[in-house]
């Protein structure tokens, strides 16, 4: 008893105090505070957390929380802003654009001192490495030989399904980054172009994975195994997706969905201004925001002033999150360079969310049971704005075609059609219909693969196959061969046996008529 007590113990001991390492290294704001609250939580429970990051928490009651925030990472996305290449010059231009920003930004990440000082330090242990399963950062979990999980705050892209043996059929789960009207209902140019993404896509993971391999041996010397071979190793992948909102797609257990509301934050107080704004009017209030993501020269000056002057002539209020130039603010119409979205859509007097589609602004809404428009622009931002008008709770306006007209008709018939109003809030009651919370799930299998030392029950056949044999081209190949055989063999039969039957009915009269 006393030693099943001791042993229990030591185990629970260790589960409690593991050290885990969570590398976040995308500059993107929606990304990063989306699983800061998980961050947080393991500090909570005592466990030690070193987080590097682009944005902190900075909260120094947060004793066990140990934040690396590498501030250059944002410089490198102005250099090399590649989701706005995607929007101007398209996929192409945009996976050209991601190659050189990847670069820019791990060398900013591996050359700053502190994480090189934690890379180097022979003492450095950690249990687990948390990774964000956008770029490659195969490494870390690597140097430290300890299990690790993939996190995305949206759906995994095509090589990290591959990884974790999660099926990524082109017409059933198309790329989410693909722009693709109806995922249900493709066409037969959308089909053609999905195959091809995804055949190119295969294609090109040698050489993608070849730069992050360039990468860690300049940082790291040699004798790193191929980053095609280190992300086999992961244990699990946590996405953030939501069936309300994103295309299902078919996976192992070790992919989990963490649903919705993981960023959701505590309800704070507005402040005065806004509140006065939002309190005071009879009309309803329209918000509208494009994200932390997209910048304002997105929109060209034509755009901006069709906006303003549509809002300007309809008779509802206007509170806006722009940093817009050279443009006049009409009256009903308040502008902030920066607002507290959360607090905001919390407000009953919005009626009315204007967006880029990205997926938390999405999820905010949906909580908060307001109706949309949706202007994408990038990303999985296409995918989702087509979701959610097809669920009956948004309409779309082209960025191609923001006209006054456009805009003015949109937000008519969305803030005039109850049907919008009421479907969001039927939406609503499916977001949270689950076992557990987001939070609770994120903790839960973390602490299962700490207790496991891994997930290793859950791996996938599939991520052992060499490709010809997951597509099946071998059995393909043998059966076409077998048959070819088959049917020359028969072909050949059935001569011999026709001669033969000449031969017997034909083959005296044939040698008699010859001889008259
Ligand atoms: C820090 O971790 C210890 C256990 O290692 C725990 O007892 C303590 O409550 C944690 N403190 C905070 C502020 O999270
Ligand atoms: C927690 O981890 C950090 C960084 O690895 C380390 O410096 C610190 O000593 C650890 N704290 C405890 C209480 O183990
Ligand atoms: C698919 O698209 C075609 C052409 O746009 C349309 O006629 C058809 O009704 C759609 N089918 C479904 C199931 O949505
Ligand atoms: C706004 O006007 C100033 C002065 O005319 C000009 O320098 C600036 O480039 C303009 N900005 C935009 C976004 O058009
Ligand atoms: C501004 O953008 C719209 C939509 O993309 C486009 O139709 C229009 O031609 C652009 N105007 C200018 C002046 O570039």
């Amino acid at each position: 008893m006393l030693f099943k007590l001791l042993i229990f113990a030591l185990t629970a001991s260790k589960i409690n105090s593991a050290r885990i390492l969570c590398v976040m290294p995308l500059p993107f704001y929606s990304h990063q505070t989306t699983f800061q609250p998980i961050w947080k939580e393991l500090s909570l429970r005592g466990h030690n957390v070193t987080t590097i990051v682009t944005d902190g928490i900075n909260d120094e009651t947060l004793t066990n929380l140990t934040e690396i925030v590498v501030k250059e990472s944002h410089e490198s996305l102005k250099r090399h802003n590649f989701l706005h290449k995607h929007a101007e010059s398209g996929f192409f231009g945009f996976v050209q654009e991601l190659e050189y920003f990847v670069e820019d930004l791990y060398n900013v990440q591996f050359g700053d001192q502190r994480v090189k000082s934690l890379m180097n330090d022979p003492n450095a242990k950690f249990d687990l490495v948390i990774f964000e399963a956008a770029t490659y950062p195969m490494i870390y979990a690597w140097k430290f030989k300890c299990p690790s999980i993939g996190v995305l705050s949206m759906q995994a892209p095509i090589y990290y399904n591959d990884a974790m043996g999660n099926p990524t059929h082109p017409l059933v789960s198309p790329e989410f980054l693909l722009e693709i009207d109806d995922v249900d209902n493709m066409t037969l140019m959308e089909k053609v172009v999905s195959i091809l993404t995804y055949i190119i896509g295969h294609i090109m993971r040698h050489q993608c994975f070849q730069m992050y391999d360039e990468i860690n041996q300049k940082y790291f010397g040699d004798g790193i195994p191929r980053t095609e071979k280190l992300i086999k190793d992961m244990d699990m992948l946590f996405v953030v997706d939501s069936p309300i909102i994103n295309n299902l797609r078919p996976v192992y257990p070790h992919t989990i969905s963490l649903g919705s509301g993981l960023h959701i934050k505590p309800k704070k107080a507005l402040s005065k201004d806004l509140k006065n704004y939002l309190d005071h009017t009879k009309k309803p209030v329209v918000y509208f925001s494009l994200g932390t993501i997209v910048k304002a020269n997105l929109l060209n000056q034509t755009s901006k002033l069709a906006i303003y002057e549509a809002f300007s002539e309809l008779p509802y209020k206007f509170l806006v999150k722009a940093d817009w130039e050279n443009v006049t603010v009409p009256e009903n119409v308040k502008v902030a360079k920066w607002l507290p979205q959360q607090d905001i859509l919390r407000h009953p007097n919005i009626k009315l969310f204007i967006t880029q589609g990205g997926l938390q602004s999405l999820q905010e809404a949906v909580t908060n049971g307001i109706p949309l428009v949706g202007i994408p622009f990038f990303c999985d931002q296409y995918q989702n704005v087509q979701k959610i008008v097809k669920r009956g709770f948004a309409v779309k306006i082209s960025r191609y075609q923001i006209t006054k007209e456009a805009v003015k008709n949109a937000i008519t018939e969305v803030l005039n059609n109850p049907k919008y109003k009421e479907k969001v809030k039927e939406m609503r009651d499916f977001m949270y219909d689950e076992p557990m919370t987001s939070l609770d799930k994120a903790i839960w299998w973390i602490e299962y693969v700490l207790r496991h030392k891994g997930a290793p029950l859950f791996k996938s056949k599939a991520t052992k196959m060499p490709m010809y044999e997951y597509l099946m081209l071998d059995v393909i190949a043998a059966v076409l061969l077998f048959s070819i055989i088959c049917s020359f063999c028969i072909w050949m039969l059935i001569q011999l046996v026709f001669r033969m039957v000449k031969f017997m009915l034909f083959g005296e009269k044939v040698v008699k008529l010859k001889k008259n």
